[in-house]
């Protein structure tokens, strides 16, 4: 026998090589309404994204002519023209035009990517089955939000090199590193998975023992979180923040879309409501400081990912949260629609007991407090 039977190694089968199916939010509509074409590298290859009468439309980024790159070309009437030789596409992918040709070839269509605009958002449909996207997986409209009623988005980028997306979505199961990464105390925490929506349900304050730059509220205030992914990549967590008996409700997004199978884009922004008494100015100041903590926290994430490792068998405690039944729920996304199983979408609803937790973090954070004041 050897002497290291009983050490546990780490698995891992390596990132997939498909993207998932799946809508993702490619930026905020303003990004890409400018009137040139916005040049998208995602799902391996390079999107050209445009403008027209009908809203953002988004093709595949490389002319079927000769290659050129439709991202460097211009927009002329209701298209796109390669730079290359002026070839003219239209945002349903058919060919509109060739100035110099006698006639337009019937095979001249290229891919047109099925394009969403929603709470000031674009998104495109991924799919290598290339179905067509159905309402049960639409995503949901944000309450209020085209009746004016929230701040404009105070909006980030960001870019993830040498990590798969999965470790972003880990974050949905992850209680214990909310204390440790992202300097809050949750004492509450929920995870209920149904179909193609996974949603936390948290209660959390920030700790009192960190410097509050890299947090909001005070060590009295409570932050109840309700955050949940619409299929792969894209969630809404609607925040309600009880500071100083004031209360205040913003929302968050935290969409990612991959570039290649190891890197990915996280875009991310707040918006808050508005209130009676409350300027627009003024909800964008605290959606843009709710935003500054946040991107504090997704700094420290970004920290963990970029030097961790993928492990596909993570040893768990009780209070580490249904980290193989949310991916399990996730594989759904990354095979065939007619493989997916009654397993990967069926409810799942787990609490996790903080007691314990909360316990010991309370004894860490006043002895860091006694330690700090000493
Ligand atoms: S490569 Fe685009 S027009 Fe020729
Ligand atoms: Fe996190």
């Amino acid at each position: 026998m050897a002497i290291d039977d009983d050490v546990r190694e780490i698995e891992n089968a390596g990132n997939p090589k498909r993207f998932a199916r799946g809508w993702h939010c490619l930026g905020l509509v303003d990004e890409f309404r400018d009137g040139r074409p916005h040049q998208v590298k995602a799902f391996g290859t390079s999107l050209v994204i445009f403008d027209t009468p009908e809203g953002l439309r988004a093709l595949d980024g490389y002319c079927r002519h000769m290659g050129g790159n439709l991202a460097n070309g211009t927009i002329k009437g209701d298209s796109v023209a390669c730079p290359f030789h002026d070839w003219r596409w239209g945002g349903n992918g058919r060919c509109t035009g060739i100035p110099y040709a006698k006639r337009v070839p019937g095979v001249a269509k290229t891919r047109a990517w099925p394009a969403m605009e929603r709470n000031g958002q674009f998104f495109v449909w991924h799919d290598p089955q290339r179905s067509q996207p159905t309402d049960t997986v639409t995503i949901p409209p944000i309450p209020g939000w085209d009746a004016g009623q929230w701040s404009s988005w105070s909006w980030q980028k960001f870019e993830v090199n040498g990590a798969h997306c999965r470790e972003m979505v880990d974050n949905v199961v992850d209680m214990a590193h909310f204390f440790y990464v992202h300097m809050a105390f949750p004492h509450y925490f929920r995870n209920v998975f149904e179909g193609h929506v996974a949603t936390q349900y948290m209660h959390s304050r920030p700790r009192p023992d960190i410097d509050p730059e890299k947090s909001y509220g005070d060590e009295d205030s409570i932050l109840r979180s309700e955050a949940s992914y619409y299929g792969p990549s894209y969630m809404i967590n609607p925040q309600q923040l009880e500071i100083g008996g004031q209360i205040l409700d913003a929302v968050l997004i935290n969409s990612h879309y991959p570039v290649t199978d190891n890197s990915f884009i996280i875009n991310f922004g707040v918006a808050t409501k508005r209130q009676e008494g409350v300027t627009a100015e003024a909800a964008r100041t605290v959606a843009d400081s709710l935003t500054s903590a946040l991107s504090y926290g997704f700094g420290q994430d970004l920290e963990i990912w970029r030097d961790k490792a993928r492990i596909d068998n993570p040893l768990l405690t009780e209070q580490d949260g249904p980290v193989y039944q949310l991916r399990h729920w996730y594989e759904q996304f990354y095979v065939d629609i007619e493989d997916v199983t009654p397993s990967m979408t069926e409810r799942i609803e787990v609490e996790i007991d903080t007691d314990h937790a909360v316990t010991s973090w309370k004894r860490e954070v006043a002895e860091n407090l006694l330690a700090t004041r000493s």
